[in-house]
């Protein structure tokens, strides 16, 4: 599919309907955000833009590197169906393992106008950062991302491999804007140390795990196997429908003794906004012609020669061009910069993947349409003392997801409720030089969204809200726990869009455009818990989004938003929390601080 045609149709749609309604009965959508500031600064010009998303500084961040190397410098212009960039890729020769930690350094900057792009980087095919831009303003915008990415150590090490990164972008006469990357790995060989600035913590409550304590994952893995395409396009699968089967073929090392998959995902095009999709029954009732239907659930699955392994709801991620985008500047919403990935614990399945044959591996989404950008790595640790172990699944309880929904509605106006949880469990043990270790994964997750219209369909909200817990349990012979990581996470979210049409200005162009007025509220959050043997971390990361906005077609003329974000961050070495507050594109409010009141 032509993603530029993709653009234009949409476009096109929301004039020649001639439908009032019609916006808010697909909104939230996607937008261009206005060329020039609203309030022209006076001479000079003014200076680029610097945007953010919150995060924790990096353990490392007080270290010096013991060496750098740019991997990635390269201006993304006219990339749509155009191949990756690639680049050889071998490890520094001046600083040989061990690292301590190693760090990707991304920093981008671009101008002209343009619309939000998905990126993503790959080493040796392996998804190692996957992220999108910010809208470019014509006086520029730059930003900077640091992520550690010391768990893809194995394939750091690797000579003569290739960084490979996607930028997806289209360049013509009106969408001028050029996206510069710079990409560095940075290599620590110094410890990090617990710093003095953070505060140490004896409230958090421990984990009694018994006098063993296995850290599970904290070494990085012996090897990275990647579930991915051929890279013609990117090494992500593109994902158009549910029944869209992308498979992978993988031997495992019969000397296993643990693997994870970790999924990397994002969501575009119909499916950009999938939370706030309504079922067709409403679009058909209605003589609509949008395509973002379906209903408002997804499920990204994982399955193994066609049994289920794990699956996701993955974290609502809503790009810079999203429901406003006077809202993500010069702080970006949650997840833009850095996107979420997710650890499916795979270790009970061993027992039968060992026996030397190769196993299918397929990622697809439930009820997705067009499109999806997915792939994943199986990160796998093995027995170095011995060329193979024994391994047995004794329990794989799967039963189906459960799902409820209800609609109710009369032409424009209704409600569409979706429920829907799962729960799972499975086990197996794995008998190696280390010993017979019992590994115990229970998965659940409960979501409800609701999407709902007033006013003839010019007034929607949606609210979502997700819980999931993510339980790995090691256990040794005798039924000694030594090991656990506990995940949980939740992620809240209201988008309300109200539309007023207005009387198109003529002035402004000799195309027919429909002008409408459009009042937004954003509210959302990820919220995660996790325990690792002894340690622990909570994040609570929340924004609150408000404005109004005055748009033609897909253009934003002018407006006016805000976005109040507060982050926080504790483990054991402390706490880091970040309140911020952008009006009008300019931080208004700005505090940071390493010593956080005891509740957030
Ligand atoms: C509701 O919207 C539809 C489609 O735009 C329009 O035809 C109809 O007249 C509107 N009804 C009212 C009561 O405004
Ligand atoms: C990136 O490339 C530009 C032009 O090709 C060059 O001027 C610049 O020095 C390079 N930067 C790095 C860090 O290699
Ligand atoms: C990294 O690769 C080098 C050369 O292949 C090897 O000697 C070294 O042991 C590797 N380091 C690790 C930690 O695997
Ligand atoms: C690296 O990329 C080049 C060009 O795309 C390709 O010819 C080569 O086979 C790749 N090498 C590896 C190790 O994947
Ligand atoms: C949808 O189109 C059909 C056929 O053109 C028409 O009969 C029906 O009234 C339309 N419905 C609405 C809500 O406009
Ligand atoms: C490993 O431990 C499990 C659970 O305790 C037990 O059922 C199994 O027989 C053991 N395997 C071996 C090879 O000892
Ligand atoms: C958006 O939120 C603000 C503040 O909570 C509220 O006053 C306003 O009514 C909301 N707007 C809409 C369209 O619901
Ligand atoms: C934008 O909103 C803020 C906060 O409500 C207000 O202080 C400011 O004057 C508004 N700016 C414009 C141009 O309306
Ligand atoms: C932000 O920090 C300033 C001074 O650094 C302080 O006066 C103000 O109260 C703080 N605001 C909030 C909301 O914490």
């Amino acid at each position: 599919m032509n993603y530029y045609c993709y653009l234009t149709s949409i476009y096109l749609f929301l004039f020649l309907t001639g439908a009032v309604a019609a916006p808010a009965a697909v909104a939230p959508g996607r937008f261009l955000k206005p060329l020039k500031s609203p309030e022209p600064e006076p001479e000079p010009k003014p200076r680029p833009q610097e945007f953010f998303e919150l995060a924790s500084p990096l353990p490392s961040d007080h270290l010096t590197p013991s060496c750098s190397l740019t991997v990635v410098n390269h201006s993304f212009a006219n990339t749509m169906d155009s191949p990756p960039f690639s680049a050889p890729y071998s490890p520094p020769s001046d600083c040989p393992t061990p690292w301590s930690r190693v760090v990707l350094d991304f920093r981008a900057a671009s101008s002209g106008e343009q619309y939000d792009r998905i990126a993503a980087i790959w080493l040796d095919e392996a998804e190692i950062f996957r992220t999108s831009t910010a809208e470019p303003t014509e006086s520029g915008i730059f930003w900077r991302v640091r992520k550690d990415i010391s768990r893809y150590s194995s394939l750091l090490n690797k000579t003569e491999i290739n960084v490979t990164m996607m930028l997806e972008n289209v360049v013509n006469d009106v969408y001028t804007g050029v996206y510069d990357i710079l990409v560095s790995f940075l290599f620590y060989k110094e410890d990090v140390v617990p710093s003095d600035v953070r505060v140490p913590l004896v409230a958090l409550p421990n984990q009694k795990l018994g006098t063993a304590e296995l850290g599970l994952f904290k070494t990085p893995s012996d090897l990275i196997i990647p579930i991915c395409s051929d890279g013609e396009r990117g090494f992500w699968f593109k994902v158009e429908s549910e029944s869209d089967v992308h498979i992978k073929k993988v031997k495992f090392p019969r000397n296993t003794l643990q693997v994870v998959l970790e999924l990397y995902v994002s969501f575009h095009g119909d499916d950009e906004f999938w939370y706030s999709n309504p079922p067709y029954s409403y679009i058909r009732m209605n003589n609509l012609t949008t395509g973002r239907g379906n209903g408002a659930y997804r499920e990204v699955f994982v399955t193994i020669d066609g049994n289920f392994v794990g699956s996701e709801v993955v974290f609502p991620v809503v790009f810079t061009g999203g429901v406003n985008p006077l809202f993500w500047g010069p702080v970006v919403a949650i997840g833009d910069f850095n996107l979420p990935s997710y650890d499916l614990n795979l270790s009970p399945f061993l027992g039968w993947l060992l026996d030397g044959k190769s196993h299918e591996i397929r990622i697809g989404i439930d009820d997705a349409i067009s499109f999806w950008l997915v792939d994943a790595n199986l990160h796998v640790w093995l027995d170095h003392g011995s060329s193979r172990v024994e391994a047995q699944s004794i329990v794989y309880n799967s039963p189906a997801l459960t799902i409820q929904r209800n609609e109710d509605f009369t032409y424009l106006d209704g409600i569409f409720r979706v429920k829907a949880k799962r729960k799972s469990e499975f086990a197996g043990w794995v008998k190696s030089t280390a010993g017979n270790f019992t590994t115990i994964v229970s998965q659940q997750f409960k979501l409800t969204n609701l999407v709902r219209y007033y006013f003839n369909g010019t007034y929607k909200i949606v609210q979502q809200v997700f819980k999931a817990k993510r339980d790995s349990r090691v256990r040794e012979d005798l039924g000694e726990l030594v090991g656990r990581t506990i995940v949980r996470r939740q992620y809240p979210l209201t988008v309300i869009t109200a539309t007023v049409p207005l009387q198109s200005e003529g002035s402004l162009g000799s195309k027919e455009e429909d002008m409408y007025m459009m009042i937004t509220n954003v509210s959302h959050a990820m919220n995660e818990r996790r325990v690792n043997g002894l340690s622990s971390s909570i994040l609570y990361n929340r924004q609150e989004s408000e404005g109004w906005m005055k748009v033609q077609g897909h253009s934003v003329i002018s407006g006016n938003a805000s976005t109040w974000q507060r982050y926080t961050y504790r483990d054991e070495l402390g706490c880091y929390s970040r309140t911020v507050l952008a009006s009008e594109g300019k931080l208004a409010m700005d505090n940071s601080t390493f010593y956080c009141a005891a509740s957030t």
